[in-house]
């Protein structure tokens, strides 16, 4: 999961640079692999993808990357920051090849599709460039760089979602873990690289994605996140499983049956469309309760105009409209948001009506940037980024500040009361304590005791909290 934190910190950099490692495969090569995933959760569960097809060729995967034969790293384009920061660390792994020349270093997912040949001419010691729609070549493209040519493919497809691979579930707890339903984004919204970098959307087959949730569940995990970029527009169009008949199956309908695969494996997903989300998914949500009350619904801007130039296709009437339907149909669910300070032309009225809608929903979280412009996009063409660079900042610094402040109070809201959480592990402070979540995705430490193990769910009583955490113990 991602760490809910309250800076300018998101999908790419929350999660930065953490290397993945598996067990020895059966089938060995002798040859290790190294990989370090950036950006959203989906790049996560793709490097898995990554390292499933590379174990059916043999690899077995390190955590040290002085001791690999092949560094991959699956990059994020989100924003420039992102891009510079791979750039910085493949500067570290051209020491390491120039120690060991026969060290393959791959450049995977969002900047090799944004950039494609050109990131081999940028960056020399790059041997292998391969887009988000072409592991399954990866194989291929490692034998063609092991002869010394450097190898490419960063074509992307209308029809690849990976779903007959298993992912290798790395460096996990064995308790929570991700499923990937659907790839790439129609949107369009003008400030996104996404599309350019993911291509045209695709949904999953239902089937697949069930046997991978039930899976999981017989292995042991009891909570599993539903990832696309656009969850609400899921759409998958083939025929019945049992009778071969044609059917649809929309978004509310796949939350349906994954809940349905057992009452103990817990659902979340990520991410919604205000402008796609149903009431259907809304009362789907309240009907079961292993489907988690936590929507991350981002909103970008509060102003109308604004949303307008972003090409997100609603309004800020709109937006409002959501949130009550989602208070209305379900109480306590916690909501979370992304939003963009300085967007092109942003006015300081425009500014203000971004933290009036954060009063109106009242956030439990909120991912927070500056805008950073894409080249290639629609507001890199069409439109000026004419918000100085201090203002953008300060924007985004009140912006931060009112999240703090909400964050807080939601937390306090839960003080004196008890929650179920599911044991994730021990916290990232002490061994003496345990962390979980929620229902509506806080994390929860109380003190750890014996009789208790991660997996399972438990009832803590909140004592106290801090703007990111909740503090308690177990419940009687
Ligand atoms: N599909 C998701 C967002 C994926 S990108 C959605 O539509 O909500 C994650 C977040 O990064 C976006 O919600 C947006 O807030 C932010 N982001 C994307 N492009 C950006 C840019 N050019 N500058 C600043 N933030 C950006
Ligand atoms: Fe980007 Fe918009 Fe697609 Fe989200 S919905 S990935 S912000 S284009
Ligand atoms: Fe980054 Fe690509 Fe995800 S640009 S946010 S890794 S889809």
């Amino acid at each position: 999961m991602i760490d809910l934190q309250l800076t300018e910190k998101t999908h790419d950099e929350a999660r930065q640079g953490e290397a993945l490692v598996i067990d020895a495969p059966e089938q060995r090569n002798g040859k290790k692999l190294y990989i370090e995933s950036y950006g959203c959760q989906m790049n996560f569960a793709d490097s898995e993808i990554v390292a499933s097809i590379l174990k059916e060729d043999g690899f077995t995967t390190t955590g040290d990357y002085k001791e690999a034969d092949v560094v991959f790293i699956n990059t994020c384009s989100i924003r420039e920051n992102a891009e510079q920061r791979v750039r910085n660390r493949l500067s570290q792994f051209g020491a390491e090849k120039r120690r060991n020349p026969k060290l393959i270093v791959g450049v995977l997912g969002c900047m090799a599709e944004r950039l494609k040949a050109k990131f081999m001419e940028e960056e020399k010691l790059v041997d292998v460039v391969v887009g988000p729609d072409a592991y399954r070549d990866l194989p291929q493209l490692l034998s063609q760089a092991e002869d010394g040519s450097k190898a490419i493919n960063v074509l992307l497809s209308r029809e690849e979602t990976y779903a007959d691979i298993s992912p290798v579930r790395l460096n996990g707890n064995g308790i929570t873990a991700f499923i990937s339903i659907m790839r790439g984004c129609d949107n369009m919204c003008s400030f996104c690289v996404v599309p350019f970098t993911r291509g045209r959307e695709r949904s999953r087959d239902p089937y697949s994605i069930l046997a991978e949730a039930q899976d999981l569940y017989e292995r042991g995990y009891k909570e599993v996140t539903l990832l696309g970029q656009n969850v609400d527009s899921y759409k998958w169009k083939g025929a019945d499983a049992e009778e071969g008949a044609p059917i649809e199956v929309n978004f509310a309908q796949l939350l349906e049956k994954v809940a349905l695969v057992s009452p103990e494996l817990r659902i979340r997903f990520s991410t919604s469309h205000p402008k796609d989300i149903t009431d259907e998914v809304l009362y789907t949500i309240a009907k079961y309760d292993n489907i988690c009350n936590y929507i991350h619904l981002p909103v970008q801007s509060g102003s109308s105009r604004v949303l307008e130039l972003m090409n997100r296709t609603y309004t800020r009437e709109w937006y409002i409209n959501r949130i009550d339907a989602v208070k209305r149909i379900i109480p306590g669910c916690a909501i979370s948001s992304d939003i963009i300070a300085g967007f092109c032309t942003e006015t300081e009225e425009e500014h203000q009506e971004t933290l009036s809608m954060m009063d109106y929903v009242g956030y439990d979280f909120a991912f927070t940037f500056s805008y950073s412009e894409r080249p290639g996009t629609m507001a890199a063409r069409k439109l000026t980024d004419d918000i100085p660079e201090e203002v953008k900042k300060r924007r985004l610094s009140e912006i931060l500040v009112k999240q703090q402040e909400w964050s807080l109070r939601r937390l306090q809201q839960q003080v004196g009361k008890t929650v179920r959480i599911l044991v994730e592990g021990f916290s990232k402070k002490s061994d003496q304590d345990y962390c979980g979540r929620n229902d509506q995705n806080a994390m929860v430490v109380f003190p750890a005791t014996k009789n208790i193990s991660p997996g399972q769910y438990v009832n803590v009583y909140i004592e106290r909290c801090t703007s990111a955490t909740l503090l308690g113990r177990l419940a009687e």
